[in-house]
C-alpha cells in the first residue's frame, strides 16, 4: 500500500535526497536542468520548457517536454522519483469556464464539479498532474482583485463548492489518468488583506477565522484535497508561512490533514521581507517548523535545510515528515505508476461540442439579472444595437488566471448575438460616440457591454474606486439620454458600485468574465432561450466608502431600528443597506414566497426538523429559482452574523406551478466557535429565514433544546 511504499523509499533516501523533494522550481528546462534532475534535486515544478520544446501551446509539445524531464528524473536518477508538475488550472484549461466568482453565482455544486472535471481531463493531456485550485478565501472585500478567483463571501456556499471542485479535479481516485491533484488555497485569511490591497497584512482573531475563513478549507480537507497552499499574508503579525499554530496545530493536527502544504510563490523568502526572519536560512527554519512542506521557488529549503539539520537547528524528523507528504502525494497521484505518462494520459484537449456545451451552461448560470424593467427578454422582432469595448473581445472575456485558454476559441458577444439574432443586431465597438448615438436612435433596444478588463481584477490588481473604469459611465449617460430601452451587461471580476448604472439602465446583468462561450451564453440570456438564474455570491455595496458590507455583519451594542434606514453609529451621509444584497438575482418570471414553517418547533441534538417554504411561479415564463434559507442565532457566547446562509435549493418552476421546498435542519447547522474556541451548540431560540436573497426574508422561530461543546 501507499504508506509501505513511502516508508520503503524514505529508508533509502539521504538527507539531501529528502530536501530535493521539498524544492519546487518555477520552470524546468530538460537541457539546462539535466544534472539536477539526475541528482534528484528537483521535487516539483510549475512549468516546463526548453530548447527542444518549441511552442508550448502546440498540441503535445508541453507533454513531450514533461516526458523528457520525467525520463531524466525517473530513468536517470538513483531513486527514480518522478517530478510533480503543477500549474494554475483555475477555471478551465482550454474550455475555459466563467471565473470562480461567476461559477459561484450559479449556486450549483454539480456544475462546479463538472467544470473542474473537464479542466482536469484537458490539463492532464499536457502532462500536468496538479492544479493550484480551488481558491477558498472567504471574500467580502470587493477592492481586493482576487475575489474573482473565489467562491464569494458565504462560508457554506464556499464550503460546498470547495468539496465539489475537489471532487471534480480529483474524482474518487486521483491516480486515474484523467484526474488532477487539487490544492485548497490560500490558507488562511488572505481575503482580509488590509484595505483590499493584495499581499497586505491581516488583523483577525482566531474566532473569526474559525467561524468564517477556515470553514471552506476544512470542507476541502474532509473531501480529501491532496494539498493546501499557505497564504502570502500574515495573521496578526505572524506570516502564514511561519504560522505553526494554524498550519501545524489546526490544519495538520486538529484536522488530521496528511497531504502537502505548499508555499506560495517565494512565500518562504517573503518571511524575510516581512521582517520576521533575518535571512533565508532562518526563514527556512521557521517555515519547516510551521509545517510548510514544499518550498515554491524561493530555494531556501534546497540551500539551507540540509545544513540546518546537520547543525542541529532543525530536527530531521520535520524534514522526514515533509518528504513523506510529498512522496505520498506522488503515489496518490499515481506518478510512480505512470499515471501522467504518455501511455495512459488522454489525447487531445481542444474544446469539444460537449465541453463547449458545459461552458455555455455555466456561462448562462453565472449571469445575474440584477434589474429588469422589462427590456428583457428581447422581443422576437426587436432590432438591437450591441455596443461597447467588449463586443469583439476574446481574450478579455476569458477572465483572470487563464494560462492555456485561447482568444481565438472564444465566442465573442458579437459572434454569439449575430448567430442568434442574424441581421437584427448591429455591432458597434463604441469608439465613436456620435456614431453609437446614431445607431442607438434607430435600434429598438441598446445592449451596452461595460466593465473591467481582467487585468484589473485577479492577483495584484486591487482598486480604490469601485465605480466602472473611466469613461464608461459617460457612455451610459449618453445612451440613457435617448430614453430608449437600455440593457447594460457588466463584465467584471468583482462586485462594483453599480448605483448609477442601476439608475441609468432599464435592465442590468452582471456577467462576470464568462469564458469561451461568453457570446453564446449572452445570446441565450438576452433572447430568453434561457431564463437567467444566477445569484450574487458577494454583496454589492452602495459605494466604495460603504465597505465592508456583507452578510458577515454582526449586531453591535446599538439596536437596529426597523423603522429607520440606519442604526446608530452608521453613516450620516448614506443609507445603510448595500445596493444589491447577497443572493440577489432575478429571473424572467416572478416567484412568490409563502411564510416558512417547521415540522417541529423544538430541535434536540439527535433529531432534525424540516423547514418548508412554498414558492409559486406567478409569472408567465418557466424559471429556475434559487430558494435560500438563512439563520440567525440571537443569543450566543460571541456576536453572530445578523443573517447567515444555511442552505439553498435550485427549483425549476413552470408558470403557475407551486412547490413546497424543504430543508432538513439539524442543530449542528448552528454550531459555532465560542470564547474558548471550541465548537458548540447552544440551547435557545434560533430564527430560520427563507426568501430570494439575504435582504428579503420571512422568518420562523425554532428552539434548540440541548447543548453540546466539542472538545
Ligand atoms: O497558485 C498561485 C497563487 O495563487 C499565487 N502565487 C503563485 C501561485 C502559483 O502560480
Amino acid at each position: 500500500d501507499t504508506e509501505a511504499r513511502v516508508d520503503a523509499l524514505l529508508a533509502e533516501m539521504t538527507l539531501d535526497d529528502k530536501v530535493g523533494q521539498l524544492h519546487q522550481v518555477a520552470n524546468i528546462n530538460p537541457g539546462e536542468d539535466a544534472d539536477d534532475l539526475r541528482a534528484g534535486r528537483i521535487g516539483s515544478s510549475l512549468y516546463a520548457s526548453g530548447a527542444t520544446a518549441g511552442n508550448e501551446r502546440d498540441e503535445g509539445v508541453l507533454a513531450g517536454v514533461i516526458d523528457e524531464i520525467q525520463e531524466l528524473a525517473v530513468g536517470g536518477s538513483r531513486l527514480g522519483i518522478p517530478v510533480l508538475f503543477g500549474r494554475d488550472v483555475i477555471h478551465g484549461h482550454r474550455s475555459v469556464a466563467p471565473i470562480p466568482l461567476g461559477l459561484a453565482a450559479s449556486f450549483d455544486p454539480e456544475l462546479v464539479r463538472q467544470a473542474a472535471e473537464t479542466a482536469a481531463r484537458e490539463a492532464v493531456v499536457d502532462g500536468i498532474a496538479w492544479t493550484f485550485s480551488p481558491m477558498l478565501d472567504i471574500s467580502e472585500e470587493p477592492r481586493w482583485g482576487r475575489v474573482a478567483e473565489s467562491f464569494g463571501e458565504a462560508p457554506v456556499l464556499a464550503s460546498r463548492l470547495a468539496a465539489a471542485a475537489t471532487q471534480g479535479f480529483q474524482g474518487d481516485d486521483p491516480s486515474q489518468p484523467d484526474r488532477l491533484g487539487a490544492c485548497a488555497k490560500h490558507f488562511v485569511g488572505y481575503g482580509l488583506s488590509a484595505g483590499g490591497r493584495d499581499y497586505d497584512t491581516v488583523s483577525v482573531g482566531e474566532n473569526t477565522l474559525r467561524n468564517l475563513h477556515l470553514r471552506p478549507f476544512r470542507a476541502a480537507v474532509e473531501s480529501g484535497v491532496l494539498s493546501v497552499m499557505a497564504a502570502f499574508n500574515d495573521v496578526d503579525g505572524t506570516p502564514m508561512h511561519a504560522h505553526q499554530h494554524l498550519l501545524r496545530d489546526v490544519l495538520k493536527g486538529e484536522w488530521g490533514f496528511d497531504g502537502v502544504v505548499v508555499a506560495d510563490w517565494n512565500g518562504i523568502g517573503q518571511i524575510v521581507f516581512a521582517g520576521v526572519a533575518e535571512d533565508d536560512r532562518e526563514a527556512a527554519r521557521l517555515a519547516i517548523e510551521a509545517g510548510v512542506d514544499l518550498d515554491m521557488v524561493s530555494g531556501a529549503y534546497l540551500a539551507h535545510l540540509g545544513d540546518l539539520v546537520r547543525d542541529g537547528e532543525v530536527d530531521e524528523a520535520l524534514v522526514d515528515d515533509a518528504c513523506r507528504r510529498v512522496l505520498r502525494m506522488k503515489f496518490r497521484l499515481g506518478l510512480f505508476d505512470g499515471a501522467a505518462g504518455p501511455d495512459s494520459r488522454p489525447v487531445g484537449n481542444a474544446p469539444t461540442p460537449e465541453s463547449r456545451a458545459l461552458a455555455r451552461r455555466a456561462g448562462v448560470a453565472s449571469h445575474v439579472l440584477v434589474k429588469n424593467d422589462g427590456a428583457l427578454p428581447l422581443a422576437d422582432d426587436a432590432s438591437v444595437l450591441l455596443t461597447g469595448g467588449f463586443v469583439h473581445e476574446g481574450d478579455v472575456l476569458l477572465g483572470t488566471w487563464v494560462l492555456d485558454g485561447r482568444a481565438e476559441e472564444v465566442v465573442t458577444p458579437a459572434a454569439g448575438l449575430t448567430e442568434r439574432l442574424g441581421d437584427r443586431v448591429t455591432v458597434d465597438d463604441g469608439r465613436f460616440p456620435d456614431r453609437t448615438l446614431q445607431l442607438a436612435r434607430t435600434s429598438d433596444v441598446t445592449v451596452a457591454l461595460v466593465g473591467e478588463h481582467p487585468n484589473r481584477s485577479g492577483e495584484a490588481n486591487s482598486v480604490s474606486d469601485l465605480r466602472l473604469p473611466p469613461g464608461q459611465l459617460d457612455h451610459l449617460r449618453m445612451l440613457a439620454g435617448l430614453r430608449k430601452p437600455l440593457v447594460v451587461v457588466v463584465y467584471t471580476g468583482r462586485p462594483l458600485d453599480l448605483t448609477e448604472v442601476l439608475d441609468l439602465a432599464d435592465t442590468v446583468i452582471v456577467a462576470w468574465h464568462p469564458g469561451i462561450e461568453a457570446g453564446s451564453a449572452l445570446a441565450d440570456v438576452l433572447s430568453g432561450d434561457a431564463s437567467p438564474h444566477g445569484r450574487l455570491p458577494m454583496t454589492f455595496p452602495l459605494s466604495t466608502g460603504h465597505i465592508p458590507t456583507s452578510t458577515h455583519q454582526r449586531p453591535t451594542g446599538r439596536l437596529i431600528r426597523a423603522d429607520v434606514d440606519h442604526r446608530e453609529g452608521r453613516y450620516v451621509d448614506a443609507l445603510t443597506y448595500p445596493r444589491l444584497p447577497f443572493g440577489h438575482g432575478l429571473t424572467y418570471s416572478t416567484v412568490d414566497y409563502g411564510a416558512p414553517r417547521v415540522s417541529d418547533g423544538e430541535l434536540g441534538l439527535e433529531s432534525a426538523t424540516t423547514l418548508t417554504v412554498t414558492v409559486t411561479n406567478t409569472g408567465d415564463r418557466a424559471c429556475r429559482e434559487v430558494v435560500q434559507a438563512y439563520f440567525r442565532d440571537p443569543v450566543a457566547q460571541v456576536t453572530r452574523p445578523l443573517v447567515e446562509l444555511l442552505d439553498w435549493r435550485l427549483v425549476d418552476l413552470e408558470p403557475g406551478q407551486s412547490e413546497d421546498v424543504t430543508f432538513e435542519v439539524s442543530a449542528t447547522a448552528f454550531s459555532y466557535f465560542g470564547t474558548a474556541l471550541t465548537e458548540r451548540v447552544d440551547e435557545g431560540e434560533v430564527l430560520l429565514l427563507t426568501g430570494p436573497d439575504a435582504a428579503t426574508l420571512q422568518q420562523v422561530s425554532l428552539r434548540v433544546t440541548a447543548a453540546e461543546v466539542r472538545p
